[in-house]
């Protein structure tokens, strides 16, 4: 049997991946703890996403498991043996902002948690391929260096540079620029995910994302903005928005493209690779342009709140070139763009609240039934009256 192990499994892309390796004939087992909850609250719980996969992808395997634990993650791929074909690596503490305030917890799932996948891999299934959910932010800011324009709604490139048409590509530095401490782990898990694909000749990529998204995240005021912001626009809480004018530009690839490269890189996999996968000028916005358009679609105002303090690290103008993952895979290409990207997030989220109300809805009427029933037993044992006379 194919295995493919897919950490992170109830995340976003996590889960992306389980069904679509599922759909197309792999046995998936997936490994994730829910640490999300415990990085950013119970909101971002991915327990319901969990829940989903079990009771909706044929023969899914779940271990709740925590990467950091070398003996529970040995004890996985010991199962599945040379048997494993794919390991998907999305686990990950993802925010910035939360890996300042606890940069040890940050480190150890995101860089000691990548190596113990990749020596788990290289002890049981050196030919498997492996596929690591990398950043942009291992760039740092070198990306807010490139000379920019004020536009009304956004900040652009300069229209003469380089990176203009088509996005930042591969070659831009690494070095010498803030990270954050997220970008650090993250570049030190990308740099081993890399070198274990050149000196030890696995098969590895690292896909260096821009901002990820898609109707199946869990969005926190920490981590996944377009989702956050549906989230805000749908509940009226506030939204506040962290320097730059609110201009800033981000690339935003679907869930869904993005599993998609990973696919493609599966069927003819290559050594210690590096992708920039992101939306590209496919898909790309502004923080006030991605505000109109949610506006629009839930024909809603956000509560929008400005702050002058940018987030460290945070980048002012970011696409991604995915041209060199076009030119080594050139069947795969997008199938989702901005719009219908941020439409979906909209629908999932509305059905999302009708869930949560009809549950809520349905344990008020178990309460309220189990405490009318609670009431007539009294009356009956104290004689007062029988319940069915109280009941007709
Ligand atoms: N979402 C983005 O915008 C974005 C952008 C660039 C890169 N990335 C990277 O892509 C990957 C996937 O992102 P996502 O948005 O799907 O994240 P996510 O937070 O939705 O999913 C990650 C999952 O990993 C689990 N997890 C975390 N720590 C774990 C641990 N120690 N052991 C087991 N499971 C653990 C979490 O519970 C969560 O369900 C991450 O590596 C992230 O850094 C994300």
């Amino acid at each position: 049997m194919d295995i493919a192990i897919v950490t992170g499994s109830a995340g976003l892309i996590g889960a992306e991946s389980v069904r679509l390796f599922a759909s197309r004939g792999y046995h998936v087992v997936g490994i994730d703890n829910n640490m999300r909850k415990y990085f950013f609250g119970k909101d971002a719980s991915t327990a319901w996403s969990r829940r989903n996969l079990e009771s909706t992808v044929h023969d899914y395997q779940h271990f709740n498991i925590d990467i950091r634990d070398q003996t529970f993650v040995n004890q996985v791929f010991a199962e599945f043996n040379s048997d494993v074909r794919i390991i998907i690596h999305t686990a990950a503490q993802p925010s910035h902002d939360w890996a300042a305030s606890q940069p040890q917890v940050d480190f150890s799932v995101n860089a000691n948690g990548t190596l113990n996948l990749l020596e788990a891999c290289r002890e049981f299934c050196p030919d498997a391929s492996f596929v690591y959910t990398s950043t942009n932010k291992v760039y740092g800011d070198n990306p807010n260096q490139l000379p920019l324009i004020e536009l009304d709604t956004r900040w652009e490139l300069d229209p003469s540079h380089p990176f203009a048409e088509h996005g930042i590509d591969e070659s831009m530095s690494v070095d010498h620029t803030t990270h954050s401490l997220f970008g650090v782990s993250k570049l030190a898990a990308d740099a081993l995910v890399q070198e274990y694909g050149r000196y030890f000749g696995m098969k590895t990529a690292c896909f260096r994302g821009g901002c990820l998204t898609g109707p199946g995240h869990s969005g926190t005021r920490l981590h996944g903005f377009l989702s956050y912001l549906v989230k805000c626009a749908l509940t009226g809480d506030e939204y506040t928005i962290y320097g730059h004018q609110g201009k800033q530009v981000r690339d935003n690839i679907h869930s869904a493209d993005l599993v998609e490269m990973f696919w493609h890189f599966h069927q003819n996999p290559r050594c210690g690779e590096v992708y920039n996968a992101g939306g590209s000028r496919h898909s790309h916005c502004s923080m006030a342009e991605a505000i109109s358009l949610i506006e629009e679609l839930t024909d809603r105002k956000i509560n929008v709140s400005y702050s002058d303090q940018s987030r460290v690290g945070d980048h002012i103008w970011y696409v991604s070139d995915t041209r060199k993952f076009q030119s080594h895979y050139p069947k795969w290409d997008y199938a989702h763009d901005f719009r219908t990207t941020v439409k979906q997030i909209v629908e999932s989220h509305t059905a999302r609240d009708r869930t949560a109300s009809d549950a809520s809805q349905q344990a008020i009427a178990t309460d309220a039934s189990t405490s009318i029933e609670s009431v007539l037993a009294q009356l009956e044992r104290t004689g007062v009256a029988s319940c069915d006379s109280v009941r007709s």
